[in-house]
């Protein structure tokens, strides 16, 4: 069994396929962390906790004689505050008194088979899922004697996936309210520096620039206080021995499944010893409870992995695919698509969207994504936000005869919505102008000309829920891309006290979360696509409801490299919407190539392709075909890092049983010299692979250690070419 308690060492052991975590309760109830790393068989760890000897200003509990135990220095599981411990704590509790001291002490705890549910508040909050047998949790109770508050770790162990996903359900139990001014899911203390930090930054259209620095002493943080995720930080973080590469080496990653404000911090604290939180954002949160009230933190998930980043991300990919993303099209095969928004933006009419799915059609394409400005008097991104009612005078004959006639061309139909949001020229804001977020007394700001609509109201969501079912329930739509195009500023809520303000940025998510959960569930066969001006909430959370995401506006496909790449390290390659579009650098080929390593679609005016562009097209959706279930389910390799590399990005998909691999080469300047080998990865180095183009056939260790000729003759390959290779076990 994966979770171990020893009473005689008071021990906790939690094992997965790639590690231990281990931690006891000590004298006084002191819940002390003790080790993550990689597997082992030692049961004596208590030695662990000790970091030192402390007198003077490092406070020692009273009764606690040894010298060595200050909470100054001691790793704890799930840090308090003003008890000693002076390093950024994972919980702090302003009780009656008006004090933040909190300090937890171990209670009990149970061990039982699959995984609660996550909710707050009667609202479901995604998490990953297991049922009886596919996973174990382990409960621990702790509790703040003075304000009663209970907190309940929880951990479930994907055994399988070298992964543990955590939570912690915070109650009062005591008699009076208490705030919580900090919550985070997860505690990681660790003993030694000698870590890069890996993390993406980005901007819009720029997302997912992965950094990697080594831990430095003090505190080195990301976060968002944007109400969303955002583009310029991802709520994912790996911690990376010195020399671990892709596929090497020792790599510990954290993911977030929330949307909202994050914070993943990391202390080192001045003996060198590294503490990580990850959470919901202390800033401009607070969160009150009354006499039995609880509150449940986000979840957090943690991967380790002893090969490389590489085997980090094929963990999260396959744990995500598996028991993250609830969609059935997580598992079953998505039709290709094509977008009209890059082509037409808002310009466009029934008639053009049946001529671009005619022309699609001839292409192989099998799905029209109407994307935004079919609604309301939407013809430019100043108005009609918050109106879902189709706009006739585009779309002569409504919806109705559009879909029909789309239908009629050989295409299922989707559409796109902007949930969350309101223009202020709408029926919607003339209507409702006290339903958008804001601060009493304060003049809101725009940002791409529309305000948020505050989605902690019910009759917010109900209103936008029916208006979203009167369209979807009464015509053959198939797909859903739920857009969210601005960030939350003057942030505030009319309906909640003063005293309670600072629950609003996390009941906004809660209700966002709501909210998709009655659409995904009142119309279970919809393929949603999430998307946030590109990639800017592009999380856990929301692969919770949507098994594919818009990585990024930007649709050049060199441009398109990194990004993937970026948002590859966590999640997988089968969630990134990647579209072929008319962008200039590259050729057909090449787009395609890079398309296929995300979810491929169009986003171009198919009549304006030239004969050769139609041809490179058709075979493109043939090979979306005749790869699906390598691209989409197969492992990806990631070979040659674009943002490091000079000339070339490499990539491949291994099959799980290891008997097809689908390589591609992105040539993004031409190399200096022509004599080009490319090793592989992840193969089976007793078989033989056959080169579904050539006929050579290679063992998998040849190909694994020397690799495949790139090699090409004067003048080399072109800025912008690329070279895909299939290869099949004999
Ligand atoms: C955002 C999306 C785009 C498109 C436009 C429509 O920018 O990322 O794909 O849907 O909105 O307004």
């Amino acid at each position: 069994m994966p979770i171990l308690f020893q009473p005689e060492n008071q021990l906790f052991k939690l094992d997965t396929k790639t590690s231990t975590y281990a931690f006891m309760v000590h004298e006084q109830n002191y819940l002390v962390h003790l080790y993550y790393g990689p597997k082992i068989p030692d049961t004596q760890l208590k030695h662990l906790m000790y970091r030192g000897w402390y007198d003077s200003l490092s406070p020692r509990p009273r009764g606690m004689e040894d010298r060595r135990f200050s909470l100054d220095s001691i790793p704890q599981e799930y840090s308090g505050t003003s008890n000693g411990d002076f390093r950024i704590s994972a919980l702090e509790v302003r009780g009656q008194a008006g004090d933040t001291v909190t300090d937890l002490r171990y209670v009990g705890h149970r061990v039982f088979s699959g995984k609660p549910g996550l909710a707050m508040e009667g609202v479901t909050m995604p998490a990953t899922f297991a049922g009886e047998g596919e996973a174990q949790t382990l409960e621990v109770e702790t509790v703040d004697a003075v304000t009663g508050v209970k907190a309940f770790l929880l951990y479930t162990v994907f055994e399988n996936y070298g992964a543990m996903a955590r939570s912690v359900r915070l109650e009062n139990a005591g008699s009076a309210p208490v705030s919580l001014e900090r919550a985070y899911s997860l505690c990681l203390e660790l003993p030694t520096m000698d870590y890069d930090m890996v993390h993406m930054y980005g901007r819009w259209a720029k997302e997912n620039t992965v950094v990697r620095h080594p831990l430095q002493h003090g505190i080195q943080a990301i976060q968002s206080k944007r109400g969303m995720t955002g583009p310029n930080h991802n709520p994912f973080v790996a911690l990376a021995r010195e020399g671990t590469g892709e596929e090497n080496g020792q790599a510990i990653g954290v993911n977030l499944v929330y949307s909202g404000n994050f914070s993943m911090e990391i202390e080192v604290d001045t003996l060198g010893c590294p503490r990580l939180l990850a959470g919901i954002n202390p800033a401009s949160f607070c969160w009150r409870l009354e006499p039995g009230q609880s509150f449940t933190t986000p979840e957090a998930v943690m991967v380790f992995s002893e090969n490389g980043l590489g085997a980090m991300s094929r963990d999260f990919h396959r744990l995500y695919m598996d028991h993250l993303m609830t969609s059935r099209w997580a598992k079953q095969k998505r039709p290709i698509l094509i977008n009209d928004w890059e082509a037409a933006v808002f310009d466009f009419d029934d008639q053009l969207l049946v001529e671009f799915a005619q022309e699609a059609k001839k292409l192989g394409v099998e799905m029209l994504v109407m994307d935004d400005g079919w609604f309301g008097a939407r013809n430019d991104d100043s108005h009609g936000l918050g109106d879902w009612r189709v706009n006739e005078d585009k779309l002569k004959g409504g919806l109705q005869s559009l879909i029909h006639r789309v239908n009629a061309a050989g295409l299922k139909f989707g559409i796109w919505y902007e949930p969350e949001m309101v223009n202020p020229d709408s029926d919607l804001y003339r209507a409702h102008p006290d339903w958008i977020i804001q601060a009493k007394g304060r003049v809101n700001s725009l940002s791409r000309n529309q305000c948020v609509l505050d989605m902690t109201r019910e009759e917010v969501r109900d209103n936008i829920f029916q208006q979203m079912a009167d369209v979807v329930g009464s015509h053959n739509i198939e797909y859903i891309k739920w857009d969210c195009n601005r960030n939350i500023s003057e942030a505030g809520n009319l309906q909640l006290p003063p005293e309670r303000q600072g629950e609003f940025f996390h009941r906004y998510v809660l209700g966002v979360y709501d909210l998709m959960g009655r659409v995904t569930q009142a119309f279970p066969h919809i393929l949603l696509e999430n998307c946030s001006s590109g990639g800017a909430r592009f999380d856990a959370g929301m692969l919770y409801y949507s098994p594919q995401i818009w990585t990024s506006d930007c649709t050049d496909p060199i441009e398109r490299l990194t990004i993937q790449f970026g948002a590859s390290l966590c999640y997988p390659a089968s969630s990134m919407g990647a579209h072929v579009s008319a962008s200039s650098r590259a050729g057909f080929q090449t787009k395609g190539a890079v398309a296929l390593m995300g979810s491929h679609g169009f986003e171009l005016d198919p009549r304006k392709l030239t004969q050769e562009e139609k041809e490179a097209a058709r075979a493109q959706v043939q090979e979306y075909h005749k790869y699906y279930d390598l691209t989409h389910y197969g492992d990806l390799y990631r070979l040659t890092d674009p943002a490091v590399h000079p000339f070339f990005c490499d990539w491949a998909f291994v099959s799980p049983d290891k008997n097809q691999v689908l390589f591609t080469r992105v040539v993004m300047r031409k190399p200096e010299n022509y004599f080009q080998y490319r090793r592989l990865a992840g193969l089976d180095p007793e078989k033989f692979y056959v080169d579904q183009e050539t006929g050579d056939r290679y063992s998998g260790a040849l190909l694994m250690n020397v690799g495949i000729d790139l090699s090409q003759p004067w003048p080399g390959p072109e800025d912008g070419s690329s070279v895909t290779k299939y290869f099949v076990a004999e």
